[in-house]
């Protein structure tokens, strides 16, 4: 079985028929919802909505560890993540669809890490190449299959937020070999790996990031919510594509 974690845009899914909620308490607090337990094209899935299920938890306010404990205490053989982010590479457009291959990390002050106390040896994780192949290999065949195109690979760098960069930020990101940017890849993708959970992101470009080419003055946030409404409704189609491959 799968998870979906999904993000912006993405807080519920068409589709999908919920067979029961499960509310998982955690030693790490509440996660963002009840995991819903359900049916997504005759394959059970389980799905959590990362902000929430009325979109009220920011980024850096998310419970990272808690989501990611209670998905692992279901039998999952994979996390599905969807986020929505801004293209730096200035080919990265609005509408795009990209599976990323590397991070990087700007976030501060958020709980990233299984490893703490005394009880227990600290470990440190290889995360070398910080993405499951396999589970990044599928997510482009399921694409293919219903004729979606993706860009397969690429660096996320992931902000705090709340607020978008500013354009001297993205300069710097883009200088960093940063291709998109986010606010939610991280600590999620190393946790999962703490967990030795198989862990793929699939982001949809909604803006160019600040500064860059029809962002140049402003983001505009009429153009992300279109961007956002019909590109999640692509994005389905790859998921319902991916767990009946
Ligand atoms: N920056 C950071 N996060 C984002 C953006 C952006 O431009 N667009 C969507 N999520």
């Amino acid at each position: 079985m799968y998870a979906v974690l999904g993000g912006s845009g993405l807080s519920q899914l068409p589709g999908f028929e919920v067979v029961k909620r499960k509310v998982q308490r955690t030693p790490y607090g509440e996660p963002s919802g009840a995991l819903t337990i359900g049916m997504l094209a005759g394959h059970e899935i389980v799905f959590l909505a990362r902000h929430g299920y009325g979109h009220t938890i920011a980024p850096h306010e998310i419970n990272y560890r808690a989501n990611l404990w209670a998905l692992s205490q279901l039998n999952i053989d994979g996390i599905l993540s969807v986020a929505s982010v801004g293209g730096i590479r200035p080919d990265l457009k609005p509408g795009q669809l990209v599976v990323p291959d590397q991070i990087l990390d700007y976030t501060h002050g958020r709980e990233a890490t299984f490893f703490e106390g005394d009880s227990q040896a600290v470990q440190h994780i290889d995360f070398t190449w910080p993405y499951d192949q396999a589970l990044r290999s599928s997510l482009c065949l399921a694409a293919d299959a219903v004729g979606e195109q993706v860009v397969q690979g690429g660096c996320y760098a992931c902000t705090q937020g709340p607020r978008l960069e500013t354009a001297a930020e993205v300069k710097r990101l883009a200088r960093d070999g940063a291709d998109i940017v986010g606010m939610t890849g991280m600590p999620e993708a190393a946790l999962a790996r703490e967990l030795e959970i198989p862990y793929a992101h699939l982001a949809l470009v909604v803006n160019q990031a600040a500064g860059v080419g029809e962002s140049a003055h402003a983001i505009s946030h009429a153009q992300i919510s279109k961007t956002v409404h019909e590109g999640m409704a692509r994005v389905m189609g790859i998921i319902k594509s991916m767990v009946q491959l």
